[in-house]
């Protein structure tokens, strides 16, 4: 199984940003536990992170001919902007499950809109890094239905 793990923009901040939100892991460790993760089930897993909307859209094309099966994804910021990376995702038709490091649902108004949520296979939020190993988790158990 090829499994994609994007990180929208700031997640490359992690461990100096907003610790109070985003917990004290840096991204490098959080892609490292997720990698060997998937090497354990024998699955591939590739980390992407992009401060710009163009390059996670072009990494979502990309998947139309790789051999992604299934897409953890948290947009960040552009959770609550972007219809473009929402028809990135509705057009190349991969199962996703939608991931926030903090629990929107508890912060400003802004956050609690997501324009993937409704696409996605399901939404963690709220429990730190570890909601990205759940989430890779499920992905690693994902039979297409
Ligand atoms: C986030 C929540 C978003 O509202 C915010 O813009 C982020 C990170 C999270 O992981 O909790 O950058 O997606």
């Amino acid at each position: 199984r090829n499994i994609l793990v994007l990180h929208g923009p700031n997640l490359n901040l992690l461990g100096l940003r907003e610790p109070q939100h985003y917990g004290a892991d840096t991204l490098d460790a959080i892609n490292g536990r997720l990698i060997a993760q998937g090497q354990a089930a024998g699955a591939k897993v590739e980390v992407f992170q992009s401060n710009r909307e163009y390059e996670l859209i072009e990494r979502i094309h990309a998947t139309f001919a790789d051999q992604t099966d299934f897409i953890v994804i948290n947009p960040a910021a552009f959770t609550h902007t972007s219809v473009a990376l929402r028809d990135a995702l509705a057009a190349v038709k991969k199962p996703f499950v939608e991931v926030h490091l903090s629990n929107v649902h508890a912060r400003e108004a802004f956050r609690h809109h997501s324009f993937f949520s409704d696409l996605a296979v399901g939404v963690i939020c709220g429990l730190g890094a570890r909601g990205y190993e759940y989430a890779l988790s499920f992905a690693l158990d994902y039979k297409a239905s």
